[in-house]
C-alpha cells in the first residue's frame, strides 16, 4: 500500500523508520518530513496542516492511508476533513476526530472527561475572567507548589508550576489576561501531584486497544532535571517501576475507562492515545492526555516494537485491532537528544553536522536538520536523537553517549544523565 506520514520531527523519523520496514508498504511519503525521513521514504513539501495540499497529494498519488504524527492537524480536524470529503472518505486517517483531539486540545475538556469517567487525576478547577474569585478561593484550598495550565495548545509552554500563593494569584491573573493569547482565556488550576512520571501509549480502533511499550522522558534542559522545560532531552524504555502489576492498574483504572469513555461519549477515536502519568505512591494518575505519540519517547518506543506497525494501523482502520498481535523487544531502548546550545531559549541554526559516518551501534533520528549546499546542518533546537538498544539501560546509554560524542556541530549540547533516576 501507499502510506503518507504527516510531520517533520524526530518522532516522525522514528515512525517512518518503523513503517518503512513493513512488507505491506510499497511506498512511503512524508509531508513535509526532514533529511532523516528522506532516507526511508519520499519527502513531499507540504505542511502537515495544509489540508487542501494533503488532499491533492492523497488523490494524485493514490495514497491508501494517512498517519498523523503531530497534534496540530488533529486538533484542527484533519480526520473530519477526510471523512467529510467524498474523494477522501475511503482513505483511513490514523488519528482521532477533532472531538477526540480535544483530549489534548483542551485541558478543561480532558479534566471534565476524566471526572465523568472516574479516571484518577489531580483535583482541579477551571476558571475564566468571569469566575476568577472562585479560582482564587480554590487556590487557597491547595498547598504549594501551585499548578496553572492554559486550557489550549501552547506548544508545550502552557503549564506553570509556582512556589507561592502570591505568585500563583499573580500568574493566574496574567494568564487570564492573555499571557498565552486565547489559549489561556480558560485556566485549569490543579493540585500538585508528587511522584515520578511515565508515558504510556495505546493504539485504539475505538473498541479495543493495544498497549505499546512505555517510556520515561526527560523534559528539563539541565542535568539532574533542572532548568527550563524542553520538548524532551531523552527517553528510556522500559521503565523499571512500570511493573506488570503497575501497568495492570494503568489499564484497569485509566486505559480501558478512557477507551470506553470515548465510546460512551460518542467520540470517534482511532489512533494513538498518550497517557502522561504520575506514579503517586504506587498509584497511577493522569497528568495529561496527548492524542499522538510522544517525542522523544517514540525514538525509543519504536525500537521496542517488534510487530509490523502497519498491520496494527490496518487493524485500527478496519476495526479489528483486537485480532492483531503485538510483540515487544525484550531489550532496553534509549534515546539521547542532541540539541543546539541556547535551546530552549535563543539558539542559532545552520551549523554543519559532522561525524554521522562514525556512528556505530546506534540509530540516529533527525529532528531539526536541513540540507544546505549538500551538507547536513542544524535547523532546530532539538537536532538529532541518538537511539540504542542494550541488555539494560546502562549498556544502551553507553552506546548513545559514545555516538553523541562522535557527532559534532557548533554549540552541541546533550544531557549525560538520561535515566539517572531509574
Ligand atoms: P503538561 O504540559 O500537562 O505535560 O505539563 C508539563 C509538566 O508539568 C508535566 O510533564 C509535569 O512534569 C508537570 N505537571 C503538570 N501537571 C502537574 C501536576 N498536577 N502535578 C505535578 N506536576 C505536574
Ligand atoms: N515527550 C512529551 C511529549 O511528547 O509531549
Amino acid at each position: 500500500m501507499k502510506l503518507l506520514l504527516l510531520g517533520s520531527g524526530g518522532r516522525e523519523h522514528a515512525l517512518a523508520w518503523k513503517i518503512s520496514q513493513s512488507p505491506k508498504v510499497e511506498k512511503l511519503y512524508i509531508a513535509p518530513g526532514n533529511p532523516g525521513t528522506a532516507s526511508v521514504g519520499e519527502n513531499v513539501d507540504i505542511k502537515a496542516d495544509d489540508f487542501e495540499g494533503i488532499a491533492r497529494l492523497v488523490t494524485g498519488k493514490g495514497i491508501d492511508m494517512v498517519v498523523v504524527g503531530p497534534e496540530d492537524p488533529l486538533v484542527k480536524g484533519i480526520a473530519d476533513y477526510f471523512s467529510n470529503d467524498e474523494r477522501l472518505r475511503t482513505v483511513p486517517v490514523i488519528g482521532p476526530s477533532r472531538a477526540g483531539a480535544q483530549l489534548e486540545g483542551s485541558k478543561d475538556f480532558a479534566k471534565e472527561f476524566m471526572n465523568r469517567h472516574n479516571i484518577p487525576t489531580a483535583r482541579h478547577k477551571s476558571v475564566t475572567k468571569d469566575n476568577i474569585d472562585e479560582g482564587l478561593r480554590f487556590l487557597h484550598t491547595l498547598t504549594a507548589p501551585f499548578v496553572l495550565k492554559a486550557d489550549g495548545l501552547c506548544a508545550g509552554k502552557g503549564v506553570l508550576i509556582v512556589p507561592t500563593i502570591e505568585e500563583a494569584e499573580k500568574e493566574l491573573r496574567e494568564m487570564l489576561g492573555g499571557m498565552f493569547g486565547n489559549a489561556s482565556a480558560t485556566v485549569v488550576i490543579e493540585e500538585y501531584l508528587q511522584g515520578i512520571e511515565c508515558s504510556v501509549f495505546a493504539l485504539t480502533d475505538g473498541k479495543s486497544y493495544k498497549l505499546l511499550p512505555e517510556a520515561k522522558d526527560y523534559k528539563r534542559i539541565g542535568e539532574g532535571d533542572r532548568g527550563l522545560n524542553t520538548g524532551g532531552m531523552g527517553s528510556v524504555s522500559p521503565v523499571p517501576f512500570a511493573t506488570a502489576e503497575w501497568l495492570k492498574k494503568v489499564e484497569d483504572r485509566i486505559v480501558r475507562p478512557t477507551v470506553e469513555g470515548l465510546k460512551a461519549d460518542g467520540i470517534d477515536y482511532r489512533g494513538f492515545i498518550f497517557f502522561g502519568l504520575m506514579n503517586v505512591g504506587g498509584d497511577p494518575m493522569v497528568i495529561e492526555y496527548n492524542v499522538r505519540m510522544g517525542d522523544p519517547e517514540t525514538e525509543s518506543v519504536m525500537l521496542r516494537l517488534k510487530s509490523d506497525i502497519v498491520d496494527l494501523f490496518e487493524g485500527v482502520a478496519r476495526g479489528d485491532l483486537d485480532a492483531r498481535s503485538i510483540e515487544f523487544d525484550e531489550r532496553t531502548a534509549v534515546c539521547v537528544m542532541l540539541v543546539s546550545g541556547g535551546y530552549p531559549q535563543h539558539y542559532d541554526k545552520g551549523y554543519p553536522i559532522t561525524g554521522l559516518d562514525k556512528v556505530d551501534g546506534s540509530i540516529v533520528f533527525h529532528a531539526g536538520t536541513a540540507v544546505k549546499d549538500g551538507r547536513t546542518v542544524t535547523a532546530g533546537g532539538r537536532v538529532m536523537a541518538v537511539s540504542s538498544y542494550g541488555k539494560d539501560k546502562d549498556e544502551a546509554l553507553a552506546k548513545s553517549f559514545a555516538n553523541a560524542d562522535a557527532i559534532n556541530f557548533d554549540k552541541k549540547y546533550f544531557r549525560h544523565d538520561i535515566g539517572f533516576d531509574l
